[in-house]
């Protein structure tokens, strides 16, 4: 064998020797992580790639009496994240005296069913409100005292300028912490935590508190005034928005030192679920969505305050794609993933997914699904996910790389959008809704019966695509860049095994002459496209 060639089969046999011999140890430091670059996220769990395929049960359901009706329905799922409540009342029923016996079958329980699980941590806040604050928080005002409305009346809220109520939510987040840190920190089964829930207040949109009152008078607090550009009093800064804006800096300074003490223990990402105001203008903070939130009018005053909260993620309950996509565009910034960690439940929200993807991003949950006889009925409410997720789950951790590559784009139908061109330089992917001759370029395909078309499409090499959809139909036609005249040279159904492309069968004729068409069940393409 030739020198160089041995050195690089050396080379290889020592990579592969690398992969298999990692001891475990050397494994499990490696915590889930969210990393970046200019402006794209990829979130890793033990070192790889990770797209969240995630639901999220209902507020009751972390109950031992509960658990079995959750993994009824999540094994019939192609998901891999199950997002959990873990309820301050729950784990420290008396002061100091820490129950995880609920938390510790959750894992274990998570574990049996090969889940990875997100924790949503509700404490101070849940909706805008504090009810999962313990009995001995609740009764005891003077200790732990509410928010004051600008009557002077408290609220049931809890006031974000009290440290004692902030020291007691860090005392019982980082137990919480380090009793993960004891049974999973080699593990990870836990993959990511939420602070809070929600954060922000129903009832007033700022503390009216003689303490807040005093912090209000000082005006905009230097670091805050410095980050942002502005200065003087809250008024001055903030001008009709200094109350929400006062209240935010509140929350968002609390919720990141119960982030950072958590991460002192065990550095696991977190992020901040937010309550969205709909439909952006006209809204009523503290009344029409919990004032102080991470809303995106106060994004940029939470990034600026809360250095320790690695996302923002918006909890998506319109069924308008319109709206839907200015939510997504509002959190995916350069410095904010896109990570829809709350949607409805029902099928208007398939093409959330689709677009959330075209943004590059880490994972999308739908909300309230278990058997605990609230939103869900019945299994086949959520077929529409299970038809979205079952053709990623194989492939989620190229799609994770893809998307962590820029190589991603979607297209979903809406009404009078029924062909839209997806531009990949030399190629120009062309998605279409309904039906309509292909060869007729000008013509306007029909749409289809619901206006759910949806399709992803992702550059796996110059001229190769990887594709899948449901009731859309997709061809390859020469782009701006691309020169001479467009063949397919092989469509291949199949999927990801492992890491591998398996391919099931080739498509040709009547599946790809005009268009390569997915029904309502998506499947897997890999396009090969050539010049002649
Ligand atoms: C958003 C909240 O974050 C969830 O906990 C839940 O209350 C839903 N709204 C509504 O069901």
């Amino acid at each position: 064998m030739p020198q160089n060639l041995r050195s690089i089969a050396s080379l290889c046999l020592m990579a592969i020797a690398s992969c298999i011999f990692v001891p475990a140890s050397l494994r499990a430091e490696e915590l889930p992580a969210l990393i970046s670059h200019d402006g794209h996220f990829q979130f890793q769990v033990d070192g790889k790639p990770y797209l969240i395929l995630g639901v999220q049960i209902n507020n009751s359901s972390t109950w031992l009496s509960a658990l079995p009706n959750v993994w009824r329905v999540v094994d019939t799922l192609p998901i891999n994240t199950v997002e959990a409540p873990v309820y301050w009342e729950q784990i420290e029923p008396r002061q100091g005296q820490f129950d995880f016996a609920t938390v510790d079958a959750l894992i274990t329980q998570a574990r049996e069913h090969r889940m990875h699980l997100i924790l949503c941590w509700f404490g101070t806040w849940k909706n805008g409100q504090m009810h999962y604050a313990p009995e001995w928080v609740k009764t005891d005002t003077k200790t732990y005292p509410r928010m004051m409305n600008e009557a002077g009346q408290p609220i049931d809220v809890l006031s974000a300028s009290s440290d004692n109520s902030l020291h007691a939510d860090i005392a019982a987040y980082t137990a919480l912490m380090k009793h993960l840190k004891q049974i999973d920190g080699q593990q990870h089964t836990v993959i990511m935590m939420q602070v809070e829930n929600e954060p922000g207040s129903i009832g007033a949109i700022r503390d009216h508190s003689a303490a807040a009152d005093a912090q209000f008078a000082k005006g905009v607090p230097a670091e805050l005034a410095h980050a942002l550009g502005k200065s003087g009093s809250w008024h001055d800064a903030f001008g009709a928005e200094a109350d929400e804006a006062f209240q935010a800096y509140s929350v968002a300074k609390y919720i990141d030192k119960v982030s950072n003490a958590g991460k002192q223990v065990m550095a696991l990402p977190t992020y901040v679920n937010v309550w969205q105001r709909y439909p952006f203008a006209d809204r009523i903070p503290g009344s029409d969505y919990p004032s102080g939130g991470a809303t995106s009018n106060m994004l940029d005053l939470w990034k600026a305050t809360a250095h320790t909260i690695d996302a923002y993620a918006p909890d998506m309950y319109s069924d308008d794609v319109g709206t839907q996509r200015k939510i997504i565009e509002n959190y995916g910034r350069p410095d904010n993933p896109v990570w829809i960690c709350e949607s409805a439940d029902n099928e208007k929200y398939a093409q959330l997914f689709y677009m959330a993807m075209g943004h590059g991003a880490i994972g999308l949950a739908t909300f309230g699904v278990d058997l605990t006889d609230w939103n869900m009925q019945k299994l086949d409410q959520v077929e529409w996910l299970r038809q979205n997720f079952a053709a990623m789950l194989p492939m989620e951790e190229q799609l994770a790389t893809w998307a962590y590559a820029g190589h991603i784009q979607t297209s979903v139908e809406t009404l009078g959008s029924t062909r839209q061109v997806l531009d990949f330089g030399r190629w120009n992917a062309v998605a279409t809704y309904g039906t309509y001759r292909a060869d007729h370029r000008t013509e306007q395909p029909s749409g289809t019966e619901k206006h759910q078309g949806r399709l992803l499409v992702a550059q796996v090499s110059p001229d190769e695509f990887v594709v899948t959809g449901a009731d859309a139909s997709v061809s390859f036609q020469l782009g701006s860049k691309g020169n001479g005249h467009a063949q397919i040279l092989r469509v291949e159904e199949g999927r990801y095994e492992k890491g591998e492309w398996v391919p099931l069968r080739i498509w040709n004729g009547d599946q790809t002459d005009f268009g390569m068409r997915f029904r309502h069940s998506p499947v897997v393409l890999k396009v090969k496209m050539g010049t002649y």
